[in-house]
C-alpha cells in the first residue's frame, strides 16, 4: 500500500521499517507498495520507483529486511497513467496543476480525462510509448529479481495505466490496442510476455486487475475480464488479484464487508486460475471460512494490518489459536510461548 514517502522514488528508512514490521507482526506475504516502472508512471511526488539500478538498492534492503523478519518478500510494479502527478492523499489527492514545477506531463491511451479531482488530459500515447512502458515493466521485473523478491504483481487495476487500456471508459483508440475486448487487452499480454520472459518461472506471478467498474456495465465487463484472465493464464500468470476497475467517478460500488467475494470466486471458476482479493476481508472468521471453502486462495490484508501491525497474530487468536506463536519470527515466538503478563 503506497506510503507516499519516497523522493525522486527512493525508498527512505520510513519504507524499511513499515514493510519489516509488517512482515515481524506475522505475514505470511508482504507486497511492497506500487513501485513506479518509470518517474511519469508515479501516482504521487511520494511514490516509491524501480527504473533505475540505484532505486533497486533501497528495494533490495527492504526485501531482505521483510524474509528476515519472516515473511515472503513480493513487490507490485506499476504505472499510473492518466492518474498520475497528483498530490499524496493527505494534501489534496488531485491533480498538481501544471503551473506547479512538481507536475509531469501524463500519458494513457487515449487523451481523456479521468474527471472529478482528476480533471487532468493525458497525452495520447504513441506506438513507441506503448512499447518503451512495455519494456519499462520487464527490466523493472528484472530489477526486482535481482533485488531478492520472490513474488511479483503486476499493477493492472485501479484505473492506472494496463486498467485504463482496458475499460471502455479511457480507451477510444482505433488502432490495434483499442476496438474490441482483444485490442484492449492486448498492452497486458504484451507486457505479461516481456515480464515473464525475466521473471523466473519457479517465482509467482501475479497482476491485480479490476475484473467489474460498478458502473451499469457490469456483466459485459465480468464477462470480457474473465476472457483476458483466460488469455492471462495461458501466458504464464500464476494468479489473479481481483479488485475493481475505478476507471470511472461514476461509478457506484457496493461497499461492504468482502463483497467482492461472490466476484472473486466466480473469476477463479471461469478462468481456472487461482485468486486472492482484497477490500473488507479483515474479520477473521469471514476469511478463514472463504479459504477452508476455497472461494479464494489467498486473501490480502489492507487497512487492519495497518491499524495492528501484529494483525495475523491477533486474528490467528480469535480463531481460537490462544498462542499463535507460529506466525512470529522464532526470536519472538520462542518467549511468548512462556510469558504470562504479570497481571495475569
Ligand atoms: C493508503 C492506501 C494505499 C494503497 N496502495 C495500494 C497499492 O499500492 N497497490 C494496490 O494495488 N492497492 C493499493 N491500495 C488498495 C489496498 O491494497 C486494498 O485493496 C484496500 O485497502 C482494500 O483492502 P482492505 O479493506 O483490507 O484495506 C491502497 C489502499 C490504501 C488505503
Amino acid at each position: 500500500m503506497c506510503q507516499y514517502s519516497a523522493f525522486d522514488g527512493f525508498v527512505s528508512d520510513w519504507h524499511l521499517a513499515h514493510y519489516a514490521g509488517l512482515a515481524r507482526g506475522g505475514a505470511g506475504l508482504v507486497i511492497v507498495e506500487a513501485t513506479a516502472v518509470s518517474p511519469e508512471g508515479r501516482i504521487t511526488p511520494g511514490c516509491t520507483g524501480i527504473w533505475s539500478d540505484e532505486h533497486a538498492e533501497g528495494l533490495a534492503r527492504i526485501a531482505a529486511a521483510i524474509q528476515a523478519a519472516g515473511a515472503v518478500p513480493g513487490i507490485q510494479i506499476a504505472h499510473a497513467g492518466r492518474k498520475a502527478s497528483a498530490n499524496r492523499p493527505w494534501e489534496g489527492d488531485d491533480h498538481i496543476p501544471d503551473s506547479d514545477p512538481r507536475a509531469w506531463e501524463t500519458i494513457a491511451p487515449s487523451a481523456v480525462a479521468y474527471g472529478a479531482n482528476l480533471p487532468k488530459v493525458p497525452r495520447e500515447m504513441t506506438i513507441e510509448d506503448i512499447a518503451r512502458v512495455r519494456d519499462d515493466f520487464a527490466r523493472a521485473a528484472a530489477r526486482a529479481r535481482d533485488a531478492g523478491f520472490e513474488w511479483l504483481e503486476l499493477h493492472f487495476a485501479h484505473g492506472y495505466l494496463a486498467q485504463s487500456f482496458f475499460s471502455v471508459h479511457s480507451n477510444h483508440r482505433t488502432d490495434s490496442y483499442g476496438g474490441d475486448a482483444h485490442g484492449r487487452g492486448r498492452f497486458h499480454l504484451e507486457t505479461l510476455a516481456a515480464v515473464r520472459a525475466e521473471w523466473p518461472e519457479r517465482l509467482p506471478l501475479t497482476a491485480r486487475f479490476g475484473v467489474i467498474e460498478y458502473d451499469g456495465r457490469d456483466e459485459e465487463t465480468l464477462t470480457e475480464s474473465i476472457a483476458l484472465t483466460k488469455r492471462m493464464r495461458d501466458g504464464g500468470l500464476d494468479m489473479l488479484s481481483v479488485s475493481i476497475g475505478f476507471s470511472t467517478p461514476a461509478a457506484s460500488i457496493p461497499w461492504g464487508p468482502a463483497f467482492l467475494a461472490p466476484v472473486a470466486e466466480r473469476v477463479r471458476r471461469e478462468a481456472g486460475l487461482p485468486v486472492s482479493s482484497a477490500w473488507g476481508f479483515d474479520d477473521p472468521q469471514v476469511a478463514d471460512r472463504m479459504l477452508s471453502e476455497s472461494k479464494l486462495d489467498l486473501v490480502m490484508i489492507g487497512r487492519a494490518h495497518l491499524a495492528d501491525p501484529h494483525y495475523p497474530y491477533t486474528a490467528a487468536q480469535k480463531l481460537g489459536k490462544e498462542r499463535p506463536t507460529w506466525v512470529l519470527p522464532a526470536p519472538y515466538a520462542h518467549w511468548l510461548e512462556r510469558y504470562r503478563p504479570s497481571a495475569a
